[in-house]
């Protein structure tokens, strides 16, 4: 595996996707003026996986750290030569799990006839296939940031899959949009095909609502319970670095240290730092993973200061995975308030992501509150390239999280409750702006 590709092959990909635009289709490829586009976002209450219905309607699991688009192809669909520099930047990436294949799709292949493969991940099953890599039309809606305003189809290179690499995803879904900072990802092709800003942002809900994602940057609006609507786009100024691992395209942040109730955690110094040369460590965005994970120093570290700051609620027996829980009745609504042992995640420039109760508890059955954070334990913290810190999606929940590719930065709006709204709060009514 190597590193991010040089400015030049990066070009030679952009116009060869520009060339590969089928004429025909709907498109409003870089028909000026260029919007960004929003897709609903729906959570698969069984897998706790999250869908765009981006493909022809059909979804596509969101995968942060997913170098590329992927799906079932039908007979008859395009392929792309081996020996093009395309083949290549698919190639690059190439997930640490999959086994190079025998068979001739590899890039370089000089004869004209060969279609070059690809190797789609599936990041819930683990599991990784070999397809051929094509041309896949996608559809959503352009937007303003406040609704959608006409719909956008455009063609991605993608990868073809095996049926059998659709297990473990939610039923209906037709394969994963990797949205990793790498460019094969959905947002880089977004950026270069419809001419808009290479950021996206993500609102996932955390009940049976539809939450939001919009590619190629500007407002972020929902409507709120006060008057009118408000934008919970983050400006560049409060926007934070995003640190590269050089052996993924997964999006890793800095965080120094953990607090809970104001009071830092032990955690041994250079913990939670990423190892730049070998990829592990750090701290990590997962969209499939549901509870933040840490590993077994931190959590344990992390789980003695919340159980002290937690001592006087009355406990129950915790239901596997959960570690630590509590008797709902044990909390009026004050104690379940923003005073409840909240977890501060100590950013850089003196920033913290403050964990409230909604993201640091998750309500088991009727009678049950339970600290939604999980033991990496091993071997899972072996791994060549684990990190320190997985952050899930039940802690990304109601918050509009923005990632900017150019910059390397993101945002984060805090919790939306805050503003008596929430992720199901886009209005997905037809607009004109
Ligand atoms: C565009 O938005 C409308 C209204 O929400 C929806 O019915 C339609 O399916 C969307 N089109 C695409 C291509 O996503
Ligand atoms: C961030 O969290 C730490 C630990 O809880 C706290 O000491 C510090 O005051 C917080 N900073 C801000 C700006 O809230």
């Amino acid at each position: 595996m190597s590193s991010l590709p040089s400015s030049s092959s990066l070009a030679i990909v952009l116009s060869l996707l520009l060339l590969l635009s089928c004429p025909g289709t709907i498109a409003a490829d870089g028909q000026p003026p260029s919007k960004p586009i929003v897709t609903p976002i729906t959570k698969d209450p069984f897998t706790n996986l999250y869908t765009i219905p981006v493909k022809n309607g059909a979804p596509l699991v969101l995968d942060l750290a997913g170098s590329l688009v992927w799906s079932t192809c039908q007979q008859g669909h395009r392929t792309i030569p081996c020996k093009s520099s395309l083949c290549k930047v698919a190639n690059r990436n190439h997930p640490a799990s999959c086994a190079w294949s025998k068979i001739g799709g590899y890039p370089g292949n000089a004869d004209p006839r060969c279609a070059c493969s690809a190797y789609p991940y599936n990041p819930a099953s683990g599991q990784c296939g070999i397809g051929d890599l094509t041309v896949e039309p996608l559809a959503a809606n352009a937007t303003d940031g406040k609704h959608p305003l006409f719909p956008v189809s455009f063609n991605v290179i993608g990868s073809c899959a095996p049926d059998g690499l659709l297990e473990s995803l939610p039923s209906g879904a037709a394969g994963v949009a990797g949205l990793s900072r790498l460019p094969l990802s959905l947002p880089s092709q977004v950026a270069s095909k419809l001419k808009v800003a290479k950021q996206f942002a993500l609102c996932l809900t955390s009940d049976g609502n539809t939450g939001a994602a919009i590619f190629g940057g500007g407002p972020f609006v929902l409507e709120t319970g006060m008057p009118g609507p408000a934008d919970f786009s983050q400006g560049q100024d409060s926007q934070l670095p995003l640190v590269k691992n050089p052996k993924n395209g997964a999006y890793y942040f800095r965080v120094h240290g953990v607090a809970v109730n104001q009071e830092q955690v032990p955690i041994a110094p250079g913990a939670l730092d990423l190892d730049a040369r070998s990829g592990k460590g750090g701290v990590v965005f997962s969209t499939t993973t549901q509870y933040t994970t840490l590993r077994s120093d931190i959590f344990n570290a992390v789980v003695t200061a919340f159980e002290k700051a937690t001592s006087v609620f009355t406990r129950v027996k915790p239901p596997p995975p959960h570690n630590v829980c509590f008797e709902t009745s044990a909390f009026t609504g004050t104690a379940f308030g923003p005073g409840f042992a909240n977890i501060d995640l100590m950013l850089d420039n003196g920033r913290n992501w403050t964990l409230l109760a909604a993201s640091t508890l998750v309500s088991v059955g009727t009678e049950r509150y339970c600290f939604a954070f999980q033991n990496m334990g091993s071997p899972a913290s072996e791994a060549i390239d684990a990190p320190a810190i997985i952050f899930g999606t039940h802690q990304m929940e109601d918050n509009v999280v923005q990632f900017d590719l150019e910059k390397n930065t993101f945002g984060f709006s805090g919790l939306l409750r805050g503003a008596r709204t929430h992720c199901g709060n886009f209005n997905f009514n037809v607009g004109s702006s």
